[in-house]
């Protein structure tokens, strides 16, 4: 075996910024990488994938991410935003489906107050299920209402950890501010999901390298990779976008250097590939998060172009995602799923 790929299975925390460049920069390894995070995933995590049921309630955005579709130049989406008793009907039809996780995503919408988001919380609680909030950046105040109201997780994607990069593609954020953010977050008790896209712009195998060891660094409890899908009404429309492989490489990778994490295969990856989901949940995924944001609002959560389950009926994806898990002799979780903790293994 070579030694790069027997320092990532025995010497994670020796595996330096440079190895995971290189790495990144040539194919021969793809496939033990590949196979070594599955079986890191099955030694760490076992079988079970987690279901999370998205709800994304609101498509308003006062943020201005190049890559967004919801960014608030755009002038070319029909904005919505469900009102609170909406939200609670799906969390309580989730609920009756045996799902643990509910999360709410939205835009960064500050319509949705302090207050309002504390009662969401406190009545999904009621249910008996996880709560997730992915609403972006809010005040530190407002993430310790939240998280005593009984929120448990929190994601927000770190985007790229290469700072001029991030700070290029956020003309009203830097990267400092966005990592204080997630440090924040992670002092507050929440499990924190950072996590970032690839193949954006300006984006090579050493800024990759560095999402992964910024995610090792703050031990990211979950960890969303998807690739960058170009968006024909934003900034970045002519770039190209993120490929299959090198995502699932920093999937794989993801796995490796932070084997507990909850990774899941996202909806980008089904969305640039008929078997994205699966593939991902090969290399090294363990969660999946099936739409459910009901009708009419679902079409207008684009993010990007080509997004999947768009057109489903209703609550078919959890259909769907439990008949993917099972195809793939994965075990569908009924626990709530959090992040395991290594001493119990
Ligand atoms: N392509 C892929 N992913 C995107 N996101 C936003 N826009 C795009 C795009 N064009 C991702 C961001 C964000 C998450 C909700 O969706 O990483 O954190
Ligand atoms: Fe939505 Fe398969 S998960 S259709």
């Amino acid at each position: 075996m070579s030694e790069i790929i027997n320092k990532l299975e025995h010497k994670r925390d020796a595996v330096t910024l440079e190895d995971l460049e290189y790495i990144l920069s040539t194919n021969k390894f793809d496939n033990q990488i590949f196979e070594l995070a599955d079986k890191i995933r099955k030694k760490y995590v076992g079988e079970e994938v987690h279901i999370r049921a998205i709800i994304e309630f609101s498509n308003y955005c006062k943020m201005d991410c190049l890559y967004c579709g919801l960014r608030s130049e755009n002038k070319n989406l029909k904005r919505y935003r469900m009102t609170p008793q909406e939200i609670l009907d799906r969390a309580k039809l989730i609920a009756e489906k045996e799902i643990k996780t509910v999360v709410l995503q939205s835009g960064e919408d500050p319509y949705y107050t302090t207050e309002i988001i504390e009662y969401l919380i406190s009545e999904i609680k009621k249910l008996d299920m996880a709560v997730t909030l992915s609403i972006g950046e809010r005040s530190f105040e407002e993430y310790k209402i939240w998280k005593e109201a009984g929120a448990d997780r929190y994601l927000m994607r770190h985007e790229t950890a290469d700072e001029q990069l991030y700070d290029k593609l956020h003309p009203s954020d830097t990267f400092e501010n966005r990592k204080r953010h997630l440090l924040t977050l992670k002092k507050l008790g929440y499990e924190i999901g950072a996590g970032c896209m690839v193949g954006l712009p300006g984006q090579g195998a050493l800024e990759l390298a560095k999402d992964l060891i910024f995610l090792r660094d703050i031990d990211s409890d979950m960890i969303g990779i998807g690739p960058f899908i170009p968006n024909p009404h934003t900034p970045l429309k002519n770039e190209k976008g993120g490929d299959l492989n090198t995502t699932l490489k920093v999937i794989a990778l993801a796995r490796i250097l932070v084997p507990t994490a909850n990774i899941p295969a996202t909806t980008a990856m089904g969305s640039i590939h008929p078997f994205g989901r699966q593939m991902a949940l090969k290399c090294g995924a363990n969660v999946i998060m099936p739409n459910l944001t009901p009708n009419p609002y679902r079409p207008n959560y684009t993010l990007y172009p080509n997004k999947i389950c768009l057109f489903e009926a209703d609550t078919a994806c959890i259909n769907c995602v439990k008949g993917m898990i099972k195809g793939l002799n994965r075990v569908v979780g009924k626990s709530y799923g959090f992040r395991v903790k290594l001493a119990s293994i």
